[in-house]
């Protein structure tokens, strides 16, 4: 499997096997998290046989949750989400490849401090369970199309669409596939040039705007290809 073809293929998962990840799928995962802590200045863990996280029953975890023994701790400087939301799901389309499933997790589970290591002027931001799932998971529903394009005043709906270039309406097609805080899919793409791309997040109240827009991020460079264009 690609990791195009991984973008396609990952839903969250969240209930898994009672099954190890398997060692060489270990080794290459943290030869990868190594590379993305370097480029993305982040110190992301990957705790494995460790089920506290997401045991017990309290309100969050109860009946949502199943079997998950590993996650990755996505710990980096305060204020680097945007870098936590791209290098995370690097590692998520990865492990996809390498035939585990994964959900991004904010908010329900159980922080386990004597797991990882958070240095001085950093946190963990939130975690990413991985494993080999019992389901595949189901596709998310979507917006249409347009609704994540920012056009110039003038241009509009479908036509606007269709002016675009291959490259660029195929970054928004991944995009629109990435996993975002309760599905908000709250970020958006404009094409200011030829070939240069701002990206943004939208407001929301709910928060995780800036992981979901790195989340998006990464699954538009994928599928346009960086030697398309820049980021603004
Ligand atoms: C930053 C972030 C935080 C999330 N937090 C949670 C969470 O706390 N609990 C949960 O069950 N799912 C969580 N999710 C998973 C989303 O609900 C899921 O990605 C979204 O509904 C889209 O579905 P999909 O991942 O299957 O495409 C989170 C996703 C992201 C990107």
């Amino acid at each position: 499997m690609t990791i195009q073809e991984a973008i396609v293929a990952r839903h969250s998962v969240r209930q898994y096997q009672d099954k190890p990840i398997e060692a060489n799928v270990v080794e290459r995962l943290n030869e990868e998290i190594a590379l993305c802590n370097q480029e993305g200045k982040l110190h992301i863990q990957l705790v494995v046989n460790e089920p506290k996280a997401f045991s017990g029953s309290n309100a969050f975890t109860y009946g949502k949750f199943s079997g998950v023994s590993n996650y990755l701790a996505m710990v980096g400087p305060k204020g680097a989400d945007e870098a936590i939301g791209y290098y995370g799901e690097r590692l998520v389309l990865l492990a996809q490849t390498l035939g585990l499933n994964s959900c991004w997790v904010g908010l329900t589970f159980k922080k386990q401090p004597d797991q990882y290591r958070i240095a001085d002027g950093e946190k963990l931001h939130c975690v990413i369970a991985l494993g080999y799932g019992a389901t595949q998971g189901v596709q998310h529903p979507m917006r249409p199309m347009e609704t994540f394009i920012k056009v110039a005043f003038g241009q509009v709906g479908d036509t606007m669409v269709a002016d675009q270039p291959d490259w660029f309406k195929q970054g928004v097609e991944a995009a629109m596939l990435a996993p975002t805080a309760v599905n908000q899919q709250k970020f958006e793409f404009e094409l200011i040039d030829d070939h240069t791309v701002a990206a943004r997040a939208r407001f929301t109240l709910i928060g995780y705007g800036k992981m979901d827009l790195g989340i998006a991020k990464y699954h538009f460079e994928v599928a346009a290809g960086k030697e398309n264009f820049v980021w603004v």
